[in-house]
């Protein structure tokens, strides 16, 4: 008997998942392979793959480690090149290498501004005119999944670069959405704060107290949570859904981390 947890399955599938040697990467990336698809993993630090590596096959499924730096040309194409010759097909991407801290405004060079842009959004896109003509030819479809940010959604100081990066990434996707419907599903997450490596980097006691202060849920959040949000948008359970970003964040409806005045 059919049962509607079958359709958050992804037997025989596979998916690329950028970034995928820690956090929320990582963590989607097992997630797909909880739900039976096989995993290509990326990033730049080969051993941090191996270990997803290792989890995604004790879960009893297949994985393949290329390392990529998504900012060069041609390892993005040598990751796509790699997923079909391993696999044959490619039913999935996950645009999840990003990241940026803020800053104060003023002090952001023209060089880093593009850099941000180029890592958050230039990236996305170019993955994604890889994947989709490969999705299609070999699976006849696809989704893709975009990890964006709620500092792409709300205002505020320090977030010049970043924030507008993911807000333009986000706003990509619902173009691309409508570019490549209905063969191939385009959505995103305006992630909140979760706890990985990129938040620890600058997280303190006083930090840790004002950003719950400005969370409705009173936690900050764990990679799970963006994981699960992941496989239902990469899954056909979300098969009437794209060109849409799904904020799971806590509830929140500002920006936590709270950024000096500019100073004249
Ligand atoms: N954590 C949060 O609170 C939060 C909030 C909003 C949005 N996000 C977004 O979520 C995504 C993942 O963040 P995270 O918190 O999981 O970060 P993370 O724990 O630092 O993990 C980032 C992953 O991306 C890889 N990576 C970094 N630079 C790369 C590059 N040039 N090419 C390929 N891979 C690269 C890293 O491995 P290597 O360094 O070995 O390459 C790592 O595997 C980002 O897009 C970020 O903007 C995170």
């Amino acid at each position: 008997m059919s049962s509607i947890l079958d359709r958050f399955r992804l037997d025989g599938q596979v998916a690329i998942v950028t970034g995928s040697g820690r956090g929320i990467g990582a963590g989607t990336a097992l997630a797909y392979a909880d739900a039976g698809a096989d995993v290509v993993l990326s990033a730049r630090t080969l051993s941090q793959l191996e270990e997803t590596a290792g989890k995604v096959r004790a879960k009893g499924r297949r994985a393949l480690v290329v390392p990529c730096d998504v900012l060069d040309p041609e390892q993005r194409t040598d990751l796509v090149d790699k997923a079909l010759e391993e696999f044959g097909r490619l039913d999935i991407l996950v645009n999840n290498a990003g990241g940026w801290p803020p800053k104060p405004t003023l002090a952001v060079s023209e060089s880093e501004f593009e850099e941000c842009f180029r890592f958050n959004v230039t990236t996305a896109f170019e993955m994604t005119k890889l994947a989709v003509p490969k999705m299609v030819e070999t699976a006849g479809g696809g989704a893709i999944v975009n990890i964006s940010s709620a500092a792409g959604r709300f205002n505020a100081r320090g977030f010049a670069a970043y924030g507008t990066a993911k807000s333009a990434l986000s706003f990509l996707t619902k173009n691309l959405a409508q570019d490549f419907a209905p063969k191939v599903r385009v959505n995103g997450i305006a992630v909140g704060s979760i706890l990985t490596e990129a938040l620890s980097g600058f997280m303190n006691e006083d930090l840790e107290r004002q950003m719950l202060a400005k969370t409705p849920m009173g936690r900050l959040g764990e990679v799970e949570d963006i994981a699960a949000c992941a496989l239902y948008l990469a899954s056909p359970a979300a098969g009437y859904v794209t060109g849409e970003i799904y904020g799971v964040n806590g509830g929140l409806t500002q920006i936590q981390v709270e950024m000096p005045p500019v100073e004249f």
